[in-house]
């Protein structure tokens, strides 16, 4: 419950800013309130993954102590990602969601390249497919087994022109895909989700957004295969770089626990996004957690007359007045 209060505030404060077109506002409301709210929670945590070095961000950087520190806190790693898809919000379209996500220290890997290859499915596919096969192996595998035809099976992918290739070669296999213009957490965890309508995400994206929903994945049953996609300069910069490594889902978050949550900022196959009635806001959150894989879903009806959020950058409680 705690960590729902972390990412619910997250995406409140983020929510105000909504279709204002600018997405630094967004993530900097979002990081702010995720930042106050963790101050509250019983935990010796430390970010792994977060806004960035130390030197290029002020909060939630790597290495930043957040949590209560009190002496009976567990010890943790923390992972956060304060909105996925801050352009998102900043144009009021769907699929935005506020994500953080602890497990026991050293158990959530910190990948060496700011991109990965991704390949997500939920329980039913575990295994089965393997992210160095073809795309034409992998759909028809994933359609024998789901027992769907190849046209009524859904690949998400991000709308990127370095997916041409990818959304070519799904085409060609005859699957449906449904493009996203930002967010692959969301997709990537949506794929384990039956009411979601994905079933397979599939593309390059963000190293950190495959951490965060590899923790999910692992509470849902799902799997996330992930490969190192380095940029030249990268290449150029990171000696012993394995490219040729498959990273499975407990390889980017392993142990006996890891917890995981996530609130909707805007609406997406995951989550509904937050909205308003008169005094009142409505978020959606889900959040999990790995020893017993239990999924919870909390609507929570915040009385704005009366909610406050902890912003860290005004040291006290505010008033979530829009
Ligand atoms: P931000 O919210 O941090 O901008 O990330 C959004 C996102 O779409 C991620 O979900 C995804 O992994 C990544 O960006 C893809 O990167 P790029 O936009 O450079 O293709």
């Amino acid at each position: 419950m705690q960590l729902i209060r972390v990412t619910e505030a997250a995406a409140l404060n983020a929510s105000k800013y909504l279709g204002l077109g600018n997405k630094e506002m967004v993530d900097q409301a979002a990081v702010d309130a995720m930042r106050g709210m963790l101050e509250l929670v019983d935990v010796k945590g430390t970010v792994v993954i977060g806004e960035g070095e130390k030197d290029k961000a002020p909060m939630l950087y790597i290495g930043e102590r957040v949590g209560n520190w009190s002496e009976e806190a567990p010890e943790m790693d923390i992972a956060v990602d304060p909105i996925d898809g801050t352009r998102l919000v900043a144009n009021g379209l769907p699929n935005a969601i506020a994500v953080m996500a602890a497990a026991e220290k050293g158990k959530l890997a910190s990948l060496p390249t700011f991109y990965c290859e991704k390949l997500a499915c939920g329980p039913e596919l575990k295994g089965k497919l393997d992210i160095n096969a073809s795309v034409r192996e992998n759909l028809k595998i994933a359609a024998a087994v789901l027992r769907l035809d190849m046209n009524e099976l859904t690949v998400v992918v991000l709308n990127r022109p370095r997916h041409e290739k990818l959304i070519e070669d799904i085409r060609k296999v005859g699957a449906r895909i449904k493009l996203i213009s930002d967010g692959d957490i969301a997709a990537a965890i949506a794929s384990a989700l039956p009411a979601s309508g994905v079933n397979l995400y599939m593309g390059i994206g963000g190293s950190p957004e495959a951490v965060l929903a590899a923790a999910a994945l692992k509470s849902l049953g799902g799997e996330i295969q992930v490969k190192l996609h380095p940029s030249e300069e990268e290449k150029n910069k990171i000696k012993e770089l394995d490219v040729d490594k498959v990273y499975l889902t407990e390889d980017l978050a392993g142990g006996e626990n890891v917890v995981f949550a996530a609130t909707g900022v805007t609406d997406g196959d995951l989550l509904k996004g937050v909205r308003y009635a008169k005094n009142h806001a409505i978020t959606y959150t889900i959040a999990m957690r790995s020893k017993t894989h239990t999924i919870r879903k909390v609507e929570a009806f915040h009385d704005l007359k009366y909610k406050t959020i902890a912003l860290k950058s005004l040291g006290i409680d505010v008033k979530l007045d829009r």
